[in-house]
């Protein structure tokens, strides 16, 4: 099993270097409504995930899936316009199989995007939240099953989940583009239900400020790899709210959009930084 995924990894990473030979030096995830974000970049090369062997094929609404290599920030950059997720059917492995890609392409750091919900009572509709840490509640450990000695060790250390270094320089980019951050622990849960009003609840006491169906999983592999990782959470809704505020995905993909041109410039800032 372990060795499958090896020659997976091989077979991809040799398909994609058909398309695209040059080394990345940053991957990049974008969450729901977040696809925009190519326009910032120099588009060198873009790849469907359907053109690439070993990709699962990204279902939802608000996720392009495409694969695509350019220049942002004055680095090279390989950027997934599109997700996998749990909910999708996808194995946690699966799920995140591409961040394994881009760590054999040569990514030295990834950084993450993602829409959740917020549950901090300070946070509003478009805000930001720098991901601090996380809580994984319901989502599965992509590590299950035999370990992959050459990826990573058996029980990784998640005592950094996401770079204090990277963090602080998020800090100061946001600082001096006058973007307000917010800082806080993300939850990741498998949906596809948005939470109930008692779960956001309890999400809460538990230390959640903000709560998501992506991140976690991709955050786990690129730890088991050594990798840093950046992440910060959009927020489209919010989870302790009003009588009859329903949510939508709609709406979710609404307030993402709006936000995404501060999580873009928040993000071409620090990739300057590393
Ligand atoms: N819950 C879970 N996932 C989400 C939410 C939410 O409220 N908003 C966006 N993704």
């Amino acid at each position: 099993m372990g060795i499958s995924i090896i020659q997976k990894l091989k077979e991809t990473v040799a398909v994609i270097q058909e398309y695209y030979d040059e080394r990345p030096q940053v991957g990049i995830v974008l969450g729901s409504g977040l696809g925009n974000f190519k326009s910032e970049m120099e588009v060198e090369c873009e790849i469907p995930y359907r053109d690439i062997p070993n990709f699962p094929e990204s279902t939802v609404e608000g996720h392009s899936g495409t694969l695509i290599f350019g220049k942002l920030g004055g680095k090279k950059v390989v950027c997934m316009a599109g997700r996998f997720h749990f909910y999708e059917g996808y194995s946690p492995a699966d799920v995140a199989f591409p961040v394994r890609v881009m760590k054999f392409l040569g990514v030295e750091a990834l950084l993450l995007s993602n829409a959740a919900g917020g549950m901090n009572t300070s946070f509003h509709v478009g805000d930001l939240m720098i991901i601090s840490d996380h809580i994984s509640l319901f989502a599965h450990n992509p590590l299950l099953g035999p370990n992959i000695d050459e990826l990573g060790p058996r029980f990784p250390d998640m005592s950094e989940p996401y770079s204090k270094d990277l963090i602080q320089k998020a800090k100061a980019v946001a600082e001096s583009l006058n973007i307000p951050v917010h800082q806080g622990v993300y939850a990741g849960v498998t949906g596809p239900t948005f939470e109930t009003r008692a779960e956001y609840k309890m999400l809460h006491i538990l230390g959640a400020d903000a709560v998501g169906m992506s991140t976690v999983q991709e955050n786990i592999v690129a730890r088991h790899m050594g990798l840093p990782v950046f992440a910060i959470s959009v927020i489209t809704d919010l989870g302790i709210r009003e009588e009859n505020n329903i949510i939508t995905h709609d709406e979710v993909l609404e307030a993402a959009k709006a936000a995404e041109p501060k999580m873009t410039a928040i993000f071409k800032g620090l990739i300057e930084t590393i």
